[in-house]
């Protein structure tokens, strides 16, 4: 694991206000047959083609799925400023935080606005055309 993946971990679960990290998992008999209960599905990848931004959520945390030329990217959607919902402006082809006017590339750089960090960018797999977040 890379020291980039530890990080992004460590900011997802403070994030989540420790929620995941007080998660059980379930013993289980066999791991290769069963799947990683720790992988959310979050969208299906037909409704993320090439270009497109989807909302949807991750134990309870807004989301954004982005299809950004072919690879799939998922980061939250909680401002890194005050902690409002950001949307997806089309028109602009940016992320816009409604409060303060932040506002984040789609890779959620922070490209205007008082937003002191990028926006989260959460691990991902795609996987028999599904996309999920993994723990
Ligand atoms: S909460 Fe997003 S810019 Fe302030």
């Amino acid at each position: 694991m890379s020291g980039g993946d530890t990080s992004r971990r460590r900011a997802l679960r403070l994030l989540l206000g420790g929620a995941l990290a007080a998660r059980v998992r379930p013993v289980r008999a066999s791991p290769a047959a069963l799947p990683d209960s720790a992988d959310v599905l979050v969208a299906e990848l037909a409704d993320v083609p090439p270009g497109a931004v989807k909302t949807a959520s991750f134990h309870g945390m807004p989301i954004l799925v982005l299809n950004v030329g072919g690879k799939i990217e998922v980061l939250s959607a909680v401002c890194t400023h005050e902690s409002c919902t950001v949307t997806w402006d089309a028109e602009k082809q940016l992320l816009v935080c409604p409060c303060h006017s932040g506002v984040f590339d789609r890779l959620g750089r922070v490209v205007g606005g008082p937003p002191p960090a990028p926006l989260i960018q959460l691990p991902v797999k795609v996987e028999g055309g599904k996309i999920f977040v993994v723990d």
